[in-house]
């Protein structure tokens, strides 16, 4: 097929954001990475995979999803991508129910999405993805899966839901092969950081089958729990650690 051999061209990275959990960071995180590698310089698509648009809301993108413009004929990323300077917001669905939606005619316009995409001269996609979706059932990842490029997962977990999050990530084996477990202190469990951190120690030495190539614990954050993370004056040093260790691919333990 035509579109494949545009892929070959393609030089960027795919970043998943993953969790079995909602309420876990995983926007928060999506676009403090995003923001961050777009202020570099680089270009940056977010890829908003929830039913609710949060991230997209936030960012100010209001209009339709990709699977409405589709639906509707509209030529492909007409309404659902926008940017802010080199930051590109995807905005998958246009409402909670698009979760019960027939996506065989995604499916039908894969390789037109996957070219698109491709064209765009990205450096990184940032995948804001909705809780414990799997490779092999999901349309999104079906279609990013097509750009013949390396992808790298980071798995957010709370400290309840470490085992549950090791079992999912173990899923992913295949699909990603740079993989970074986060243990972040949200609500309502947020203050128990030297917990957090020898649970931390104990996945990474158990670690036998290098299934983490990285394991952080991201502590409490005042800030960040106000979205604050989005302006362009927030910094966060163990959020910078985590994006560079995506960046350079690190493996290390990051605790304190
Ligand atoms: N380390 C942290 N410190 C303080 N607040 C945090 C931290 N991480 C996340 N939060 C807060 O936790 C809440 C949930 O985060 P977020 O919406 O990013 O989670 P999510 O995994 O995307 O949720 P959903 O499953 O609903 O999409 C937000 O209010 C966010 O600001
Ligand atoms: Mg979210």
């Amino acid at each position: 097929m035509q579109w494949r051999r545009v892929l070959r061209f393609v030089n960027m990275e795919v970043v998943y954001v993953l969790g079995v959990k909602g309420g876990i960071g995983k926007t928060t995180f999506s676009l403090y990475f995003a923001n961050q590698l777009s202020l570099t310089g680089k270009k940056v698509l977010y890829i908003d995979h929830d039913y609710f648009s949060f991230g997209s809301l936030i960012l100010g993108h209001n209009d339709l999803g990709l699977l409405e413009e589709i639906e509707n004929n509209l030529p492909i990323f007409s309404r659902s991508l926008k940017n802010i300077n080199n930051l590109y917001i995807l905005k998958l669905f246009s409402n909670p129910l698009d979760a019960n939606k027939d996506y065989s005619l995604l499916s039908n316009s894969i390789p037109q999405v996957v070219n698109s995409i491709a064209k765009m001269g990205l450096d990184y996609v940032i995948l804001d993805s909705s809780v414990g979706i799997l490779p092999d059932n999901d349309i999104v990842i079906g279609l990013l899966e097509e750009l013949d490029v390396e992808k790298k997962g980071v798995f957010l977990s709370d400290m309840l839901s470490v085992n549950s999050t090791i079992k999912y990530a173990k899923l992913w084996e295949n699909a990603i092969k740079y993989k970074i477990l986060v243990i972040n202190m949200v609500p309502p469990i947020p203050e128990d950081l030297s917990e957090a951190m020898k649970i931390a120690n104990k996945v990474y030495d158990d670690n036998n089958s290098k299934l983490f190539n990285t394991v952080v614990v991201v502590p409490f954050d005042e800030k960040m729990y106000n979205y604050k993370p989005l302006g362009n004056e927030y910094e966060n040093e163990r959020l910078n650690t985590i994006l560079s260790c995506i960046v350079n691919r690190c493996n290390t333990l990051i605790i304190n």
